[in-house]
């Protein structure tokens, strides 16, 4: 059986894939890994075979997408984390289908309509086709682990490998916009950007790749701190209008 990082670098998004349906015996694992993940991940993720019509819209050909008749929808009820967990767990499966043999590509934007249904407290947040491709896909090009990490030549091991499994990531147009960092030797925390596509989703994918390759018994995820400015206030009124003007503290 492969190991997760030769899986993760063997993996690559395919977008062209054969006319050939995916057997009984491999959508029973599937089927049962994601009701694991479900679980897991408090998550309502669908599968569909054999779909023609989600990927037969124009924006999908512009996608460039042949023979994507299978996909697997990330469900879940509407929270803040939702995106998160859906890259996180949405990537565990992308990992399973390619030690079946399947190839597979995240999806947020060049797709049609899915057949997903969902609760009126549910968002279908991202879709992943998969089936088995006509090619293997390619490498692509990848940002070094500088760009987006604090890695150093006295970073322990685990770190080093946890850094290079997020770059196999595969992120929305491959933007990377990730940063890792090593904060006090055993706690790391994780970031997007604040501009870019589906960056959360990618924060999900991108923790995931690294818990794989860091393995989840050295470190543990620190808590991102947000920094939020109270912008204070002073009035001027009128009192003839009976109206005030509120402006902030220089
Ligand atoms: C969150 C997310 C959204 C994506 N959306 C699309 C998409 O709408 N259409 C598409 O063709 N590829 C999409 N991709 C695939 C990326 O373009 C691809 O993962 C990236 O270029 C890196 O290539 P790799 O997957 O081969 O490593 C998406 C990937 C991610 C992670």
């Amino acid at each position: 059986m492969k190991d997760s990082m030769e899986l993760m670098r063997e993996r690559h998004s395919v977008r062209q894939y054969l006319d050939k349906k995916i057997p009984e015996d491999v959508r029973g694992q599937l089927g049962a890994y994601i009701e694991e993940l479900n679980e897991k991940g408090k998550l309502q993720i669908q599968i569909f075979y054999d779909e023609p019509d989600c990927f037969h819209s124009r924006m999908a050909q512009y996608g460039k997408f042949e023979n994507a008749v299978n996909y697997i929808a990330m469900v879940g009820k509407k929270a803040d984390d939702l995106e998160e967990r859906c890259g996180y767990y949405g990537e565990l499966l992308v990992l399973k289908a390619q030690e079946l043999g399947l190839n597979t590509c995240w999806v947020a934007l060049t797709h049609g309509k899915s057949k997903v249904l969902t609760a009126q407290d549910e968002k279908e947040v991202i879709i992943i086709a998969l089936g088995y491709g006509k090619t293997q896909g390619s490498a692509r090009k990848s940002k070094a682990a500088s760009d987006v990490s604090n890695l150093s030549a006295a970073s322990p091991e685990w770190f080093k490998k946890g850094v290079e499994a997020a770059l196999l990531a595969p992120t929305a147009v491959n933007q990377q916009k990730f940063q890792l960092e090593l904060t006090d030797g055993h706690t790391v925390t994780a970031k997007t950007g604040l501009f870019g596509v589906k960056q959360k989703v990618d924060l999900g994918i991108v923790k995931c790749h690294f818990e794989l390759g860091a393995g989840k018994e050295n470190f543990k995820w620190g808590v991102r701190k947000t920094i939020v400015k109270i912008i204070e206030k002073q009035s001027v009124c009128n009192p003839v209008t009976d109206t005030c003007m509120w402006f902030p503290f220089q």
